[in-house]
């Protein structure tokens, strides 16, 4: 766990941090990538889509990847740069709007392809993709549910379909299969695609090979994944594309939240103003624990708790851990690595207030960039 972060003691809770700092380290270990494998780097937005934090990745990376109209259109007016867009499926009209906003749209399946060819083929300067099903799994956790490979799974164009597609007008090829993977998945996804759909890839001008490459986890070696794409490149002579999104923000920031009640049922338990099920549904989802600073696991130190959410759902619960003093209102807990598939999941499920957006600057210098009140709550109900 890094170490904790210099917050001011009179931070209002709960609220999402990004500390810009450790940005930057992630950004450099893109930046390095992007410059020795001679990729493109993309920031998938749909993991993490913070406006304020734009300005310190935007000189780094190439642009972003949305999965549908808004995330293009935020892409488009707050990142700048290229904009990508692949969904499973398109609302009418919104291929027709993505033509004014997106410079390369993705499409699933030969259905979506003869839907749309024409429309997007009609300006000159937008690109056509295709994601394919390459059958390769290395999914690191959540098995089926998070494996775009996995048996019926409604992603990409599968094998036995791709040779409906008019290949020699589909410009990008692409495969997202990963999640979370570390060099052995990103290198065997290049690997097996090389190996397993080489004529096709003779065919486009790119090759996309998706996100849930986890680059910035140390335990993944980057010099593997500089020599597969290097190596790519030069079998194929094409333009290669990597859209992570959790892999450029991992261990970038916090989730702060208050003890706001203490109570007793079989063990000791304390109610935070942060909620599993509003502000990190990915603990209840994947399911994972996710890191307190100056916490350990239950039993670890003295004092034991389950920490859960003020929300009625009884199983808003973040994980039992222990700290060397006991709790009380008052204290702050403050949840580590939170900016990835956090705050672009939050509800306000039960009323439940959505935590500020802020910023950790290098220089120490604290800033709220969005605070939300009852109207946001109103706004959404009708
Ligand atoms: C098509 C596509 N690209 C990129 C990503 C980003 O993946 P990650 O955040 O795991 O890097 C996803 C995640 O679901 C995706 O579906």
């Amino acid at each position: 766990m890094p170490k904790a972060p210099k917050l001011p003691a009179n931070v209002a809770t709960p609220a999402y941090v990004l500390d810009v700092a450790r940005l930057k380290t992630n950004m450099a270990t893109a930046a390095r990538i992007r410059r020795e494998a001679g990729c493109k780097i993309l920031l998938a937005t749909k993991a993490f889509a913070m406006p304020a934090a734009f300005p310190f990745m935007r000189d780094t990376l190439d642009g972003t990847t949305a999965s549908g109209e808004y995330e293009a259109r935020l892409g488009r007016e707050e990142f700048g740069k290229e904009v990508h867009v692949y969904a499973p499926a398109y609302a009418p009209g919104e291929v027709e709007r993505l033509t004014k906003i997106a410079d390369h749209i993705y499409f699933n399946s030969p259905e979506q392809v003869e839907q749309y060819l024409s429309l997007v083929k009609a300006n000159p300067n937008l690109h056509v993709g295709v994601r394919i099903n390459p059958g390769y799994s290395n999914a690191t956790l959540g098995g089926a549910l998070y494996d775009p490979c996995a048996p019926n799974s409604r992603f990409g164009t599968t094998r036995e379909e791709i040779d409906q597609l008019p290949w020699g007008k589909i410009d990008i090829f692409h495969a997202h299969t990963l999640c979370e993977s570390r060099d052995d998945g990103s290198v065997g996804l290049i690997n097996h695609v090389a190996k397993n759909f080489s004529a096709y890839i003779k065919r486009v001008k790119a090759v996309n090979l998706g996100g849930g490459h986890f680059i910035n986890k140390p335990d993944y070696n980057i010099e593997k994944l500089i020599a597969a794409i290097k190596a790519f490149r030069a079998e194929f002579g094409v333009e290669v594309i990597l859209e992570p999104g959790a892999g450029l923000v991992v261990d970038t920031g916090y989730l702060v939240s208050s003890v706001i009640g203490m109570h007793k049922n079989g063990k000791d338990i304390a109610i935070l103003d942060a909620s599993a099920s509003t502000h990190m549904p990915d603990v209840l989802e994947v399911p994972y624990t996710p890191p307190i600073f100056g916490a350990g696991e239950a039993g670890a130190k003295a004092h034991s708790y389950i920490l859960g959410g003020k929300t009625c759902m009884t199983g808003d619960i973040i994980g039992e851990f222990s700290f060397d003093k006991p709790l009380k209102v008052g204290d702050r807990i403050v949840f580590g690595d939170m900016m990835q598939y956090s705050f672009v999941k939050n509800t306000t499920f039960n009323g439940t207030p959505l935590p500020d957006m802020a910023v950790l600057h290098e220089d120490g210098r604290y800033e709220v960039v969005r605070t939300y009140g009852y109207d946001e709550f109103r706004r959404r109900l009708g």
